[in-house]
């Protein structure tokens, strides 16, 4: 069975604001294909990522499409289902009163916390236990969200994420703001999900956070493509250097890149 493109985006025209972003942007992603999106700060990797989860539209034009796993107009019932997004921003906004299990099963109510009404079958109970203890946080099932470190929401969220079995997930800066033990906690989540034929895009910075995994990288600046192919011939001096504007040298070690100022 031949999948259609996980994302197909040609000449896309994006506004945020009244800044245009984006200006004749086409990027297309195959169905399977993790791939890192790397920039600096404001190049346009969330607003990339914020056209695949439909949180922003392009403009309508003539011979332009953001096509998301072949579909034009999917609905946001669809794409959860099919797509999970982690992103800080989410984490800001959770009701604080919510018990780690309970933000895990409100994935499955699409909202950003339980409220009363909602009433939480065994299965789903069930289904955010197995989740839970998936990732290493059985122990917070019944820790409030608010009482949670940063590192333990951000984990929360993920099970999210997580509850729908989506086969793609984005991540947007999942690591911002936590510290090292949580973050390589993170990425060790994320190449189990990639071992487990999850489809993953990354948009970070952080070159070191590129699990060796991931082949593919777009490189991103002023809201277009500044290069874009294998991780090998682009995570290079020269690429780092001209793509963050300061000289830095890249050392790879076991599949891992990290950067440092020349
Ligand atoms: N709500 C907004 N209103 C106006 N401009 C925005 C808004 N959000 C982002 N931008 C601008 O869009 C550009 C791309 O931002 P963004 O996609 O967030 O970049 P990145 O995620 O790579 O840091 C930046 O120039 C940023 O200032
Ligand atoms: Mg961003």
């Amino acid at each position: 069975m031949s999948h259609p493109k996980l994302l197909d985006i040609l000449n896309a025209t994006v506004y945020r604001d009244e800044k245009k972003v984006f200006d004749d942007f086409s990027l297309s992603i195959e169905y399977g294909q993790s791939c890192a999106i790397i920039g600096p700060n404001g190049a346009g990797k969330s607003t990339l990522l914020k056209l695949l989860s439909r949180e922003i539209y392009p403009v309508a034009k003539n011979n332009s499409f953001v096509k998301i796993l072949g579909m034009e107009m999917p609905t946001l019932w669809e794409l959860r289902e099919k797509i999970g997004l982690i992103s800080a921003d989410l984490q800001v906004g959770f009701v604080p009163d919510i018990s780690g299990l309970g933000v895990v099963i409100s994935g499955l109510h699409n909202s950003i916390g339980l409220f009363h009404h909602q009433e939480i079958t065994e299965l789903e109970l069930k289904r955010g236990e197995k989740i839970l203890e998936y990732l290493g946080i059985k122990s917070l099932a019944n820790c409030l969200y608010r009482q949670m470190s940063t590192g333990q929401q951000r984990r929360c969220l993920l099970g999210r994420a997580l509850i729908h079995d989506p086969d793609h997930m984005i991540f947007d800066e999942p690591t911002s703001g936590l510290d090292l033990s949580a973050t390589y906690q993170y990425l060790d989540i994320l190449r189990k999900l990639l071992g487990q034929e999850k489809t993953i895009l990354l948009a970070t910075h952080h070159i070191h956070e590129i699990p060796p995994e991931i082949e593919r990288v777009i490189l991103m600046r002023d809201g277009k493509i500044f290069a874009d192919g294998c991780k090998t011939e682009l995570l290079t001096d020269q690429y780092m250097s001209r793509l963050f504007d300061v000289p830095l040298r890249v050392v790879a070690l076991a599949g891992f890149y990290q950067v440092l100022p020349a």
